[in-house]
């Protein structure tokens, strides 16, 4: 069941990929400023008046702790750069699945200075043990860490240097209350705009070197989700598509063709997109599937479909959640419909 996929998606949105290739690419257009770094807005605002006051106040205090969440690919880890490019402070890089055990923590933060920015990736799917000793450091600057084994055992409580941590995730609902508590800032991140995300393009391909027209700037803005990531990798394969077809400037032509050969169609649906609709309104009709249901029906992973497929066929009205389940709602179906009879 399900179709082939062996190439890799275009709009696959899943983050840092194991690709170095794309990982390189990603680092190299991210932006390191507050000017760069277009959208978000009301995100900006808040974070830029929280920097300018510690900077102000210049008394050793930090900024409070930071999490952001919000889906895959639109600029938390890019905005975790921002913040601490724009404290002028050392940026530590770590995520939750690569802190296994509390003394990988313990050594994490006695190594960091007065002022540091810790970010967490994926900071809901620390250990629980971890978690525990992040609490009383995040809050007060304190390490609990138990020496020695059995009777002999001790409990110390050593001084940590004045630090930042920010975290983040693309699932708020799997964070432990008590840790989002002891965040004082805290965002989410929103699909971005339409002119934002044809600025994103048009400074994407600039990086690049590529000309591009104002209205393939506006096309592929239309096609890529809403989201930085997709924009950058759609301009990337745009631009391999203009060096071997044109020459060499993307114009509207050429931006169509290249999106017609990768089968992103007006939505930014690829064919794993629109396959998993069909296949749910083929065997369920307009009643609602469970998530396992799906995962079943296109080979994927529940977890797959929930963070990865599903945030932006939600945000565009193409899905719907009810408590019983997913449901394809009128608007995905007469997309579909329309896609066949253009054929
Ligand atoms: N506001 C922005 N302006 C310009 N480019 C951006 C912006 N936000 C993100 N990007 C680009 O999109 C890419 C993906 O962003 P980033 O890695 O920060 O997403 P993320 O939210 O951390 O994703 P994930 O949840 O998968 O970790 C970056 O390489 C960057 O080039
Ligand atoms: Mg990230």
């Amino acid at each position: 069941m399900g179709i082939e996929r062996s190439t890799k998606r275009v709009v696959d949105v899943k983050s840092e990929p194991e690709d170095v290739e794309e990982q390189v690419f990603e680092k190299s257009l991210r932006p390191t400023s507050f000017a760069e770094y277009i959208g978000q807005e009301r995100l900006k605002t808040n974070l830029k008046l929280a920097i300018d006051a510690v900077k102000k106040r210049d008394d050793g205090t930090t900024l409070d702790h930071v999490l952001l969440y919000g889906p895959p690919g639109l600029g938390k880890t890019t905005m975790a750069n921002v913040i601490a490019h724009e404290l002028n402070a050392n940026l530590k890089i770590t995520s939750g699945p690569a802190i296994e055990r509390a003394g990988d923590l313990a050594s994490i933060l006695t190594n960091l200075q007065d002022g540091d920015v810790l970010f967490i990736d994926e900071i809901h799917r620390l250990r629980r043990v971890v978690e525990e000793i992040l609490y009383s450091a995040m809050e007060d600057y304190k390490l609990d860490i138990v020496i020695g084994k059995g009777p002999a055992a001790r409990s110390v409580r050593l001084d940590l240097p004045h630090f930042t941590v920010i975290g983040a995730t693309t699932r708020t609902g799997s964070l432990a209350g008590p840790l989002r508590d002891r965040f004082g800032i805290i965002h989410r991140l929103e699909y971005y705009q339409l002119p934002e995300i044809q600025q994103i393009v048009a400074r994407t391909a600039e990086i690049l070197g590529k000309k591009i027209e104002p209205e393939a700037t506006e096309l592929l803005a239309t096609r890529c989700r809403l989201t930085p990531r997709i924009a950058n990798r759609l301009v990337k394969r745009v631009r391999d598509y203009a060096d071997v077809n044109g020459d060499g400037i993307i114009d509207v032509k050429l931006a169509r063709d290249a999106l017609n050969l990768m089968e992103i169609d007006e939505f930014g649906l690829d064919p794993a997109d629109r396959n998993m609709l069909e296949l749910m309104i083929e065997n369920y009709g307009d009643r609602p599937v469970g998530l396992s249901t799906i995962a079943a029906l296109t080979g994927d992973e529940a977890t797959t479909i929930e963070e990865y497929y599903e945030p932006y066929l939600l945000q565009l009205g193409l899905l719907e959640r009810t408590p019983k389940g997913r449901v394809v709602t009128v608007k995905a179906r007469e997309h579909l419909k329309n896609l066949k009879e253009k054929k």
